[in-house]
């Protein structure tokens, strides 16, 4: 497939009658890492959720390698897609969030595993060791028997990181895994999620880690009050804002 991997076009998205997304374009190609920042509130979270679908949206469209997503638009009128066509789309894309949700009664592998046996229909013994793989990867190989309330927070993210990875997904969405981490775990989550970056995971990240987003990030978006209110190369984000309001947030960011 030639082209983009992800084409957002127009995106609106209102609660009520409030309108959280304005209008958002955003393209991005195969491997790209864009880092999306902004302020409370200025729509961050809900684009991603619109990309899973965990939310409706109702106007523009989003495209993942070329797909539709979501929606489709036959004789003038927009409709829902399938539920079944929905989930399978939702497949195409990993997201990590905030809160882990790991099942606390399945051992790290297990969580790992779940998916890909219950939705990938793979036999246990292969799930087993592409849950092994992944939580190798993540650093996590000697605590893979181990259950979540047996890992600190960081290796619980990091499990949870590879259970979305492990399905193979075309994008990963990451919505601020680190802010419910004690400071001294979170560089061990930044590190995964940097050697992913490496090693050529396309990826949509939301941080308020201003350093991060500018080690590992191949373009920053800034969100202000629902629209893209500035985007570049992380070096212009960082040191020549363009606008007033990047520049603001910026001052009132902490960038170590
Ligand atoms: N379920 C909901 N119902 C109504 N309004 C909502 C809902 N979820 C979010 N909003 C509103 O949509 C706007 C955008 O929220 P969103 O969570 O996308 O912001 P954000 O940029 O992720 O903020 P933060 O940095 O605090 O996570 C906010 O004004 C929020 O109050
Ligand atoms: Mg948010």
């Amino acid at each position: 497939m030639t082209g983009n991997l992800l084409e957002i076009r127009d995106l609106h998205k209102r609660y009520g009658e409030v309108e959280v997304l304005k209008g958002v374009d955003c393209t991005m190609a195969q491997g790209d890492v864009i880092a999306i920042i902004g302020s409370s509130g200025s729509g961050k979270t809900t684009m991603l959720r619109c990309i899973n679908m965990l939310e409706e949206f109702q106007g523009g469209s989003i495209r993942i390698d070329g797909e539709e997503i979501g929606y489709e638009t036959a004789g003038g009128t927009r409709r829902r897609k399938k539920e079944k066509e929905i989930a399978r789309q939702r497949a195409m894309t990993g997201m990590a969030f905030q809160q882990f949700n790991l099942f606390p009664h399945m051992s790290a592998a297990e969580n790992v595993m779940l998916g890909l046996v219950k939705v990938k229909k793979m036999a246990r013994d292969e799930a087993r060791s592409v849950a092994e793989k992944w939580l190798d990867r993540v650093g996590l190989a000697e605590r893979r028997d181990r259950f979540p309330g047996q890992l600190s927070g960081g290796q619980q993210q990091r499990v949870a990181i590879a259970r979305a990875i492990a399905m193979n997904p075309k994008l990963m969405l990451f919505d601020e895994v680190t802010s419910a981490l004690d400071p001294e775990l979170v560089n061990e989550v930044l590190q995964v999620i940097k050697d992913l970056a490496r090693d050529g995971m396309s990826m949509l990240l939301v941080t308020h880690e201003m350093r991060f987003a500018y080690e590992v990030s191949s373009r920053v978006i800034f969100m202000n009050q629902g629209r893209i209110g500035e985007e570049g190369n992380p070096r212009e984000m960082f040191h020549k804002p363009q606008t007033e309001r990047l520049a603001e947030f910026l001052k009132t960011s902490t960038f170590n």
